[in-house]
Parts: C-alpha cells; structure tokens; sequence
C-alpha cells in the first residue's frame, strides 16, 4: 500500500473480542455461550442499521443493552447475568497481537485513528483498561454524525480532520459489511479475516486481506 497517511482501525471485532464478555461467563452460562454471544452481536449490529434506516438514533450502549435484553430471552439466560455482562462488555479485552503491534505502528509517521460505532465514553475506557492510552490520535465516534455505519457521514470524519485524500486512509475492519463500507466510500481497506469466513457481496472487494493484525506490519 502506497501512500499511505492515516491507518484507522474499526473497534469493536477488529481490535477487541466482542465475543470475551461471555466467554467469561462461559461457566455459568455453558456450552452456549458462543451462540449466545454471537446472536448477541448479531442482534445489535441488526440494530445500529434498523435504527439508522427508522431515523430513530439511540448510543451504542443503549443498543447493545436492548440487544443482550432479547438474546438473553432468547438463550434462557438468568436475568441476574445481565449486570455481569454488560460490565464485561465495558472492558473487552483486546485480540492477542493487538497492544504489540498498535506500539510498533506508534513509532512510524502515521495517524492511528479509531472509527467505531461505540460512543465516546466506551471507546476511551475499552483503551484505558487495556492500557492503549496515547496510542491513537484520535478516537471518531458516530456520535459525532448521529448516524451508525456504513453511512458515508461516518466514513468523512478522518477526511475531514486530517484534510488528506480517501486513498490515502488505510482501514482495517474484520467485519465484512464494514470493509465493503469503507472501501466503497474510497479508503484503502484491509480485511481483517481472523476466521476463515466468506466476503459479501456488496460491490466490493478489500484491496487486502490479513490473517490478524500482525501482517498490517507486512504491508504499510
Ligand atoms: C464498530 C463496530 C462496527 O466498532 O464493530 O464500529
């Protein structure tokens, strides 16, 4: 990748495990957990979008409590956890490779930005707990837009506060539909594919594709 001036990583997915807050948990909820915090994911992402299209804008931590409420009923799960779950989900922890690798890219000449859908509050405690403070020059909330991804408005921040061309963001998100987002508005996207899974279909293909985030080192 070529010219390259602001690297902007997606949060939640990308550089920490949504799927840790019921992992956690895994005791006391059993061999379901995974499912359950899958359609828990699932539901709020479901969300975000259904509320974008209804205009009808509530935060990211209003969402993801509506959302754990339905999973929750949905998986049978003892109301009691609720408490214990959405504490969890306020210090996610990160991917394995990710406080390294986020370090090594604090000493190049890049902007290291975060775009997410989290509100404000959220993203700066998931960095404080996982001690990535003065690491990213800027933390962009859709809150700033009131309106959750993939609305172009969201994809402008970074253009705009760092006056610099689209080609000239390296984006990094492990979710498909936000890649597909991102690239179609014009970043250069990375995918980052830690699963295996399958690309969409939504007039878009990421420029680049990595294993996790260890390979971004390989190609900015
Ligand atoms: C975010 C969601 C998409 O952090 O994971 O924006």
């Amino acid at each position: 990748m070529k010219n390259i001036k602001a690297i902007i990583f997606d949060a939640y997915g990308t550089l920490f495990d949504v799927n840790s807050a019921a992992e956690k948990c895994k005791d006391k909820i059993g061999s379901k957990w995974e499912s359950f915090a899958n359609y828990w994911r699932t539901t709020q992402l479901e969300y975000t979008w259904l509320r974008s299209l209804m205009n009808r804008h509530k935060d990211f931590w209003q969402i993801t409590e509506d959302s754990l409420n339905k999973s929750m009923k949905a998986f049978k799960i003892e109301a009691s956890m609720k408490n214990e779950l959405l504490n969890l989900y306020k210090v996610l922890s990160p991917f394995e490779e990710v406080p390294e690798v986020l370090k090594s890219l604090k000493e190049k000449n890049y902007k290291l930005g975060i775009l997410s859908n989290g509100t404000p509050a959220l993203l700066y405690e998931l960095i404080e707990s996982n001690n990535l403070k003065n690491i990213f020059d800027d933390v962009f909330s859709i809150e700033e837009v009131g309106i959750y991804k993939p609305n172009s408005k969201v994809y402008d921040m970074p253009i705009k506060k760092y006056n610099i061309q689209k080609s000239e963001v390296a984006f990094l998100s492990a979710n498909t539909w936000d890649v597909s987002g991102g690239g179609n508005y014009g970043y250069s996207s990375i995918w980052v594919n830690r699963n295996n899974n399958i690309f969409d279909n939504l007039d878009y293909k990421p420029n680049n594709e990595i294993k996790n985030l260890k390979q971004l080192l390989d190609i900015v």
